[in-house]
């Protein structure tokens, strides 16, 4: 017998006959058929569109429609696909777990269902139909000695979730390599879509055939990436935001993690993603566990239906921001690291006096940090900079009426800094002695050290202690290279993403209504775990409008706009030098969480009168844009970008069209606006704030609408047949409020 104990009544080997177990969840339009066949392990038989009810023989008909038909030359039993795909139910693709002994044994796993609770009741029915429900799977190989946690949970959403632990339940370590859950997506979902980027230019869409391999998109930077995954979506060929079914997922983890899209030669299409362990980074003795991140899948009709289920789901959890998101001036263009209490005042005064509602203090006011060659990581305020402290500043900022926030990069460390300089050993490397390649001058702090970690939260907690902050901007400014225990050499990027977290959880218990901004050189933190623990995301450093109108557009496939910073800087771009209107830049930064990043003693009176117009505007609507659906519009290759927000009873909305290119055609594709009710009515009015935008040409309703207030016209025009569009110039926009008009008959 191996060392890994097979209890002698254990059904190791063989299918148990009869274990067999169907569940059907149904919520907002989906359904999940969880499948449990002679008690092997769990698969999805279908993930999609919800068909009904089905009934003891309907749901027979879809988890037996769901295996392959045993071709020759194959294994002589239908093949299954499980949530964790296992040779041993044979699956020829990528394994979900994978990991060993140390003699090289136990890579092979065969799990099988011990147990199923729903909604936790254990069932022994063979047939369950339920609406949006929690199912829980006991799994285990006692061949192997492991045992498995699957929670699979249906939200009210219609967004799936999944996650594992695992726990090593022999007498051997057992070293764990990967685990990867899956979901199973149709052979006609031929186009896959997710995201690449960069610094500066995060969430750039990327499209691609689905084809037989892998399509691997793995992240080892330690952070979620200005390149990550985001949401991988397989779809229909031509998927758009409104139409095409698409089944997509998210990893939501902060650190190293996988996103996947896999066919084999049979044409079976998975989708999938985990955590990233390094080598020898999941070591687990005997009895310990390892916990997986979750594995969000949203299914949709188009792509803003599976961006709405993300939403709704964010939306529903009771941490969620309220929909007053305070316009927030952040000081990092105005001044940099040039920190002066009167000159940061006078910004102040000029930010409250425009309705701004939190003044955010960035890098620079701690230790020698007067660039970014130094001082990092020492969380005590600069003498050299602020000899009374932040006192003066905050207690200005506040008697103004705004809140005030401060900037943190708690995990990093410039080697020049007093706390690496006492403790080089918490700093993150192979050994002491061989340090990673420095990135913005500095290293990582190693918050798997319980003294590192307890060093940065008493550090930051004095400074909570000390003055009344109310928002943290949390920034992470390089991926983690070698990152190991220095003592040890061990990867220690898993517990370090962990550590981040309960870091930001300690901060937040202890002053309760914290609210915490995840910022990662711009918007290279952005994921659904970073935002259990966090409030809003910034989504880039850049900031030029037309880049972000496509970051924007985006980032929301997965966030909401009241989670994602949304500024208006000054003209010229810091980062692209581009040049660019208020009126653009307002429009631009609307749809989000405003904010103002701009030395405003540098703008005109024109400017900031302009400035005050955006700021009114964004206050009187952010209540709908915080609560509606959000809509992108299909224009195939037009460069005239529409999209808005439709109230949930459909009896308002916003819409703006933003030009981001020149057309080679002179006129454009008619406009429409989805989402109203068709057999409604609506007042609809253009709004232009500021300079009129350049080359713009009105077709005729639009200047009856301008000489008569608003043109009342019926819901079916403005969502089917659609609207002439205007003439205007690239990197111009204009807005459109809608109002549902009373029912005459009513
Ligand atoms: C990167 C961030 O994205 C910026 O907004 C700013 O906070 C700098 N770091 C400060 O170093």
């Amino acid at each position: 017998m191996s060392a890994h104990e097979i209890p002698a009544d254990h059904p190791v080997l063989a299918p148990r006959p009869g274990a067999t177990h169907r569940l059907h969840l149904t919520a907002s339009g989906v359904s999940v058929v969880l499948d449990v066949t002679d008690g092997r392990a769990p698969t999805i038989a279908h993930w999609g569109a919800a068909p009904g009810e089905l009934g003891e023989a309907g749901l027979d008909a879809v988890c037996e429609s769901a295996v392959d038909v045993v071709p020759q030359n194959a294994v002589d039993v239908p093949v299954r696909i499980g949530i964790i795909p296992q040779q041993s139910d044979g699956w020829i693709g990528r394994p979900g777990l994978s990991g060993s002994r140390p003699d090289g044994s136990g890579w092979n796993p065969r799990l099988i269902t011990e147990s199923i609770a729903l909604g936790g009741t254990p069932i022994t029915a063979a047939h369950i139909e339920s609406g949006a429900a929690t199912v829980r799977f006991v799994l285990t190989d006692a061949l192997l000695g492991l045992a498995l946690r699957l929670e699979v949970e249906l939200l009210p959403s219609g967004l799936l979730r999944m996650r594992t632990t695992l726990t090593n339940t022999a007498k051997t370590p057992y070293s764990l390599a990967e685990l990867t859950l899956t979901v199973p997506v149709p052979a006609d979902a031929e186009e896959l879509l997710d995201f690449a980027g960069r610094w500066a230019k995060e969430r750039t869409p990327q499209r691609s055939a689905f084809t037989v391999g892998t399509h691997l998109r793995e992240n080892r930077r330690g952070r979620t990436g200005p390149d990550s995954a985001h949401v991988l979506h397989a779809g229909r060929p031509g998927l758009g935001f409104r139409h095409g079914e698409a089944w997509a997922v998210h990893t939501a983890f902060s650190g190293n993690h996988r996103h996947l899209a896999e066919q084999i030669n049979t044409g079976r299409r998975i989708l999938g993603g985990g955590e990233l362990l390094l080598p020898g980074e999941l070591h687990l003795a005997p009895g310990a566990e390892y916990a997986g991140p979750w594995l969000y899948a949203s299914y949709g009709e188009g792509l803003d239906a599976v961006a709405s289920r993300f939403h709704r789901h964010l939306r529903s959890r009771p941490q969620h921001v309220d929909t007053r998101r305070p316009v927030t001036l952040n000081v990092w263009e105005a001044v940099y690291f040039d920190h002066d209490l009167d000159r940061l005042k006078d910004l102040a005064e000029r930010a409250a006096a425009l309705g701004v509602e939190r003044f955010v203090l960035d890098d620079g006011w701690f230790g020698s940090r007067r660039d970014d060659t130094s001082g990092l990581g020492d969380w005590v305020v600069s003498d050299d900079v602020w000899p009374d402290g932040l006192g003066p500043l905050i207690d200005h900022v506040r008697g103004l009426g705004m809140e005030f926030g401060l900037w943190f990069e708690p995990e990093m460390v410039n080697e020049d800094s007093d706390v690496a300089r006492a403790h080089p050993e918490w700093i993150m490397a192979s050994s002491p002695e061989r340090m990673p390649l420095e990135s913005r001058h500095q290293q990582v702090l190693n918050l798997s050290v319980p003294a590192a970690f307890a060093h940065v939260r008493d550090q930051m907690m004095a400074i909570l202690d000390r003055y009344e902050i109310g928002y943290l901007k949390w920034d992470h400014n390089r991926d983690l290279l070698e990152a190991s225990t220095s003592q040890t050499g061990r990867a220690a990027v898993h517990e370090q993403t962990l550590a981040a977290y309960a870091l930001m959880d300690e901060l937040k218990a202890a002053h309760p209504g914290l609210e915490i901004e995840s910022c990662s050189s711009g918007g290279a933190r952005v994921d659904l775990e970073v935002l259990e623990h966090t409030d809003r995301v910034w989504v880039s450093d850049c900031i030029d409008p037309l880049d972000r109108q496509q970051m924007n557009r985006w980032t929301s496939q997965l966030i909401p706009l009241e989670l994602m910073g949304s500024h208006i800087a000054s003209g010229r771009s810091h980062t692209t030098g581009r040049l660019h209107t208020l009126a653009f830049r307002g429009l631009s930064a609307l749809f989000g969480h405003l904010g103002i990043e701009w030395d405003l003693a540098r703008a005109t009176a024109a400017e900031l009168e302009e400035l005050r117009e955006w700021i009114a505007l964004y206050k009187e609507r952010r209540e709908l844009m915080f609560t509606g659906e959000l809509v992108r519009v299909d224009r195939g290759s037009s460069p005239l970008w529409m999209y808005g927000v439709v109230a949930p009873d459909q009896a308002e909305a916003l819409f703006a069209l933003a030009a981001v290119g020149r057309s080679s055609e002179s006129q454009h594709e008619r406009l429409r606006f989805p989402g109203l009710d068709p057999r409604a009515r609506y007042l609809l009015r253009p709004l232009l704030i500021g300079e009129r935008p350049t080359g713009l040409a009105l077709p005729p309703w639009w200047q009856r609408a301008a000489a008569e207030g608003g043109l009342a016209l019926p819901g079916a025009v403005l969502t089917t047949s659609g609207l002439a569009a205007p003439l205007i110039d690239p990197e111009q926009g204009v807005l459109f409020s809608l109002t549902r008009l009373p029912d005459p008959a009513a």
